[in-house]
């Protein structure tokens, strides 16, 4: 009967913390309470069934308890429905003064936890239990049950307690504990003290118990890297030189409760030119009570210098220091019940000064850090203790927690399976970028079983442990019964791409609740994620899946841009097409030159080929069912195609003063390579040009210096608008040297059009064989466009001149044709022009594109 309840009280445990992260994720986030026992459908955890087995004190009798084949045995004649551990069965009936040697009970049972159920005693009595922990083992309790044993008045524990050795006293006249009190020990041996002191008829205590690994994830020590004061109960020393893989400082007994009315002293050493970063990364002291349970940090080596953080309750903070003392002071008070607080951890780096941001550097050295902690490497200095593991119930059910946070810094793309690990009920995993990260997940695979979405999978914008509620927003719930198979066991034709979440900001959280944590068939989420560098891997666009933006003011002047790699896709295969945009801005060109492919992708069925009219891609099949690359110039012109083995031709530049993009496509699953190279420049040669001269002149070929070589191409496309508020009469006079196709290169004169394209309809064509060519426009075509087209293997050279008449005598007839929308801002002169009595024209470039082809 106790067994059971004891059993309930496990089962309420666990569905405590559901309903506690539900409401409040802070405080769940922050207590790592891992149940050492999960209980399944049997009496006890060594009883399978109470009756039905042979008995081994009496031949002739079935009436005796089924044992679990593993570790129980049975508790004989004085308790013939149980069975116990093997190695405690001989304490079946009466449970107190025991030791519990961790080496003897693994070799008898193969497990490295159990269970304590006291004797009911009348009181006053004591019962002391002595734990012997193997090397490598730190001694862990979970009190779940408490009858008669003390009270708390307040400050202290009246009339009985429990007591690890050194530790908090727990006590309680009738206690179920929904999370169980946890209490760690390190010591060599480690006395569990029952103490009844007054008159009591039944007192009784239950516990789980464990001898953990020190090195394990959830319940080792993390404490590295300190040098303990002698004669000091818990004063330690830090300093540079033992800190080199980072130092961790935790409460005593994390992540157990600490100690009552306890002071613990951490000095922190380092030389004058280091910054000193402690990062309190889980502080949970007992609430509301700030006066005697806190943390201080002092500048200096004594109390008496002076402060410069406190922290309680669960506050976090990092303090990042350059000084070379610091003491960072913990103390306690009285222990409060419901003794559910567990001190802290803080991750001490020390970082040179040097020219490199020291933020940068610290996070990156935190996280590691903590990686370590997580990851201890299997090169575990003892190899039989990694067999234990496999033995302890909660390594049965994997090695790692289910929960796992990612810092961008270290890793930039991964996935996380839940599968193989913990099964919690619970399982998130935390996306923390750096500054101008973004995040983007894809939940490739999942199952979630029971009905009424009573498991789900939920992603959420931002991180939800920050302070501020509500502040990260559900971007997706995937509710049960729901699977989706891995694209492994999906046939090809019927495969779906998995949808892809972005955050807004540097931070994601994907989360996954389970129903149970023993479900029948495995729950679990498979999820996919990248970390996205706005600055300098350009600006995702949130409704592709890799298109991405390049500005000429934010992003950094130059760089480099390569493929798409895999995971930014979150897909290993299949078409996809991306573009990198490249947005100058005014009097800003754009200079990209596709250096080189890193792997040669010959194809049969498309080869490129580079003329007078830039790179083409050869082909009889259709270009969307290769892989390709393209260069596109805003207005969807197509500059250049690659495909097949295109390095031959290669550099191959792009010049523009417009936006330009690179659309790689990939058909098959591996898709080209490229390298390209970019750089905004300051190039106000096509930019925005105003010229109030009524005549001017623009020669083209500038950019022709030097030798015309082999294999230069040259793609311009310019647009003069000439304008005046004033009638006229335009005369536009073209010359040029050159003999050329009208092909390769033209000028032609528009009306102008107010929407979209200012060169409206076309009025009169120069191609360079024309030589030498007067237009003279109508009377009153007041607004003219210029354009200017080439694509060719030499520049075009050509001179371009203006000049306008004016007959006064008609001249206030009629007004003159509309301005431009582009010369508005010029419009708010004319009255001044009309006073000063002199007639001025723009000359507006505001869309001139010139795109330079080099084959080098
Ligand atoms: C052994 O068990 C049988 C059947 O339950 C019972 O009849 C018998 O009395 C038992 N013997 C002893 C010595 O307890
Ligand atoms: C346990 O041992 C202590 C002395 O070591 C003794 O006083 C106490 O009565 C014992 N408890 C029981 C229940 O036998
Ligand atoms: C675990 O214990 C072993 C043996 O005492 C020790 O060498 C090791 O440093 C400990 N590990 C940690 C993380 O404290
Ligand atoms: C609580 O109990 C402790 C220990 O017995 C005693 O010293 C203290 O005075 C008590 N406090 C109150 C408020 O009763
Ligand atoms: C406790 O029990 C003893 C013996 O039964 C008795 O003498 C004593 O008065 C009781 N103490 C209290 C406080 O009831
Ligand atoms: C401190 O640690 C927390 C939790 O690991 C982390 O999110 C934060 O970025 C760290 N702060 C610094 C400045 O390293
Ligand atoms: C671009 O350059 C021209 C000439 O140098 C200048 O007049 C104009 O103000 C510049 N425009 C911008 C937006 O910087
Ligand atoms: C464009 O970049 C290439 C390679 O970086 C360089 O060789 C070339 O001179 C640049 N062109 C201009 C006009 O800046
Ligand atoms: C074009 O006009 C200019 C200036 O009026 C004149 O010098 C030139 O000869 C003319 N050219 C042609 C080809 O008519
Ligand atoms: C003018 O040149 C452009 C670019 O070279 C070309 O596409 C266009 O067909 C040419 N126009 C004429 C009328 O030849």
């Amino acid at each position: 009967m106790v067994a059971v309840g004891a059993m309930s009280v496990v089962l309420r445990g666990l569905c405590f913390s559901v309903v506690l992260f539900a409401g409040c994720p802070y405080a769940y986030s922050q207590l790592p309470w891992t149940p050492i026992y999960v209980g399944q459908s049997q009496v006890d955890l060594w009883t399978r069934s109470a009756t039905g087995c042979p008995c081994n004190f009496n031949t002739s009798s079935n009436d005796c308890a089924c044992c679990v084949p593993s570790g129980g045995c049975s508790c004989g004649e004085a308790l013939p429905s149980r069975c116990a551990q093997c190695g405690l069965d001989q304490h079946c009936t009466n449970m107190c003064n025991i030791t519990l040697d961790g080496k003897q009970l693994f070799s008898k049972s193969g497990r490295g936890f159990g269970q304590i159920k006291s004797p009911y005693l009348e009181g006053p009595t004591k019962c002391t239990y002595k734990f012997i922990p193997d090397v490598g083992q730190r001694v862990e309790l979970q009190i779940y049950r408490l009858l008669s044993i003390g009270r708390h008045n307040g400050t202290a524990c009246e009339g009985g307690w429990l007591e690890l050795e050194g530790g908090a006293r727990v006590c309680g006249r009738n206690e179920r504990f929904d999370r169980p009190v946890v209490l760690f020990s390190d010591k060599s041996v480690a006395i569990l003290h029952m103490q009844i002191n007054e008159n009591t008829t039944r007192s009784q205590f239950l516990a789980y118990f464990s001898f953990a690994s020190n090195a394990s994830s959830s319940v080792g020590l993390p404490a590295r890297g300190g040098k303990p004061v002698s004669n000091e109960v818990c004063d330690w020393e830090y300093d540079e030189k033992s800190c080199r893989k980072g130092c961790i400082l935790t409460s005593p007994g994390y992540p157990g409760l600490y100690p009552p009315n306890t002071r613990c002293r951490y000095r922190i050493t380092s030389s004058p030119r280091v910054t000193v970063n402690l990062n309190f990364t889980s502080v949970l002291l007992s609430h509301n009570h700030c006066t005697s349970d806190y943390i201080a940090v002092y500048e200096g080596r004594e109390t008496t210098s002076s402060l410069l953080k406190m922290l309680c309750g669960n506050d976090r903070t990092n303090v990042v220091h350059v000084g070379s003392q610091l003491l960072v002071e913990f103390r306690s008070g009285p222990e409060v019940p419901p003794f559910n607080y567990n001190g802290f951890v803080a991750t001490l780096s020390f970082v040179e000064i040097t020219t490199e941001a020291p933020t940068t550097v610290t996070m990156e050295s935190t996280s590691k850090t903590l990686e370590m902690i997580r990851s201890p490497s299997r090169s575990s200095h003892n190899g039989r203790y990694n067999h234990r593991d496999l033995h302890d119930h909660r390594k049965d059910q994997g090695s790692a927690s289910c929960d796992l946070v990612v810092s961008g810094n270290e890793i930039r793309s991964g996935h996380h399976d839940t599968r193989g690990k913990l099964k919690s009920t619970v399982c998130r995993l935390n996306l923390r970028g750096r500054a101008y990260d973004t995040v983007h997940v894809s939940i490739t695979s999942y199952n979630l079983s029971p009905v009424a979405c009573k498991s789900m999978v939920e992603i959420f914008d931002g991180n939800l442990e920050a302070r501020m509620i509500g502040s990260a927003k559900s971007l997706k719930r995937i509710c049960s019964p729901a699977e989706r198979l891995p694209r492994a066991l999906v046939p090809v034709s019927k495969y779906i791409e998995p949808e892809r979440y972005s955050s807004t900001g540097r931070d994601m959280t994907v989360i996954l609740q389970r129903s149970s944590d023993s479900p029948a068939d495995e729950e679990y989420m498979d999820v996919s994620y990248y970390f996205h560098d706005e600055r300098e891997e350009g600006t995702q666009q949130p409704a592709s899946v890799c298109d991405v933006e390049y500005y000429g003011l934010s992003s950094p002047p130059e760089g480099t841009v390569i493929h798409p790699e895999p995971h930014k896709l979150l897909t290993s295969q299949g078409p996809v097409k991306c573009r990198q945009h490249f947005i100058p801005a005014a009097n800003q060109s754009i200079n990209i030159t596709v250096e080189s492919s890193t792997k040669q992708a010959s194809s049969n069925s498309c080869y490129t080929k580079c003329g007078d009219s830039g790179c083409q891609c050869v082909t009889k099949n259709r270009l969307d069912e290769l892989d390709h690359l393209l260069l596109v110039s805003e207005t969807g012109y197509v500059v250049s195609c690659f495909c097949g083995n295109y390095q031959e031709w290669l550099p191959v530049g792009v010049r523009s003063w417009t936006p330009v993009y690179i659309e790689w496509s990939r058909f098959s699953n591996a898709g080209l390579n490229f390298k390209a190279a970019y750089k905004f420049s300051e190039d106000p040669y096509c930019g925005d040009h105003t010229t109030k001269k009524p005549e001017g002149e623009v020669t083209g070929g500038n950019l022709a210096s030097g030798e015309i070589k082999l294999n230069q191409y040259y793609q311009q496309k310019c647009t003069w608008i000439l304008d005046s508020s004033m009638d006229r009469q335009l005369t536009i006079e073209v010359k040029s040297s050159q003999s050329r196709p009208c092909a390769a290169w033209n000028l032609t004169i528009h009306e102008y059009s107010k929407n979209g394209d200012p060169a409206g309809p076309k009025l009169y064509t120069f191609c360079s064989r024309d030589q030498h060519k007067n237009f003279t426009l109508d009377w009153k075509m007041n607004t003219a466009v210029v354009r200017l087209q080439a694509l060719s293997r030499t520049p075009p050279q050509y001179t371009m001149k203006w000049r306008s008449d004016f007959v006064t005598a008609n001249t206030r007839k009629s007004g003159p044709s509309p301005a431009p929308n582009h010369v508005t801002g010029s419009s708010s002169n004319i009255h001044d022009r009309h006073n000063h009595r002199y007639c001025a024209f723009s000359l507006t470039i505001p869309w001139w594109i010139l795109m330079t082809f080099l084959r080098l």
